[in-house]
């Protein structure tokens, strides 16, 4: 099964995974963890570029940089622990693209189809999107280390970002599935759990 996390920046992602992990390894249930970007080695050196506020990057470049990372996490990690019928549980995948780079960076949606489409991604069986005011989510992030390249955007950027991330968990239900953030950090956990456990108990 094919679990990811999204969110913006602040929502609380850092915190579930670290729940999450704690439960599958009580319940003796096989996950891989991963992310994005960066989980590869090659990722990894991509997510430095990709972080960098000293490097100004056009917005399809970022894309590509993004895909490519993507690809070599897809092929290397993702598809071959699926094959093995573990759990893999990502932090962020597809949607972080339509949201950050479609509504944030303002690239259409059928220009990002245009290339997104033909790499054959696998669709998540579960996303859990973290959903959490603007405001409240970059006090959080700014409350924490130096600010990257994502996290130096305005606000309107963010205003964007979250929009996009609800409009797509409201097209995609059959799969999206939003906690309120602003809700406790146990209660956050509780709601990802048990809709981890319906998704595990249908499949
Ligand atoms: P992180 O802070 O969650 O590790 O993610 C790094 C940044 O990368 C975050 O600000 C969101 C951004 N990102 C995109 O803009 N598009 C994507 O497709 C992905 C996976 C991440």
């Amino acid at each position: 099964m094919f679990i990811t996390l999204e969110g913006s920046e602040g929502a609380g992602k850092s915190t579930l995974i670290e729940h999450l992990k704690k439960y599958f390894l009580n319940k003796k249930i096989e996950f891989i963890f991963t992310k994005e970007p960066g989980a590869t080695a090659e990722g990894a050196e991509l997510r430095k570029i990709l972080l960098d506020k000293t490097i100004e990057l056009d917005s399809l470049s970022e894309t590509f940089l993004l895909l490519a990372d993507r690809l070599e996490h897809v092929r290397k990690i993702i598809n071959p622990a699926l094959e093995e019928n573990k759990i893999v549980l990502s932090d962020r995948y597809l949607d972080s693209t339509y949201a950050y780079q479609g509504a944030g960076r303002e690239i259409n949606k059928d220009e990002l189809d245009r290339f997104i489409k033909p790499l054959n991604f696998p669709e998540p069986d579960l996303t859990i999107y973290l959903d959490l005011p603007v405001d409240e989510g970059l006090k959080r992030a700014q409350g924490r280390d130096k600010l990257d390249r994502f996290e130096e955007e305005e606000i309107d950027f963010f205003e964007r970002i979250r929009n996009a991330y609800l409009k797509l968990a409201k097209e995609n239900s059959h799969r999206i599935f939003t906690i309120d953030s602003t809700n406790s950090e146990t209660k956050v956990f509780e709601l990802a759990r048990d809709c981890i456990e319906k998704k595990l108990n249908e499949s």
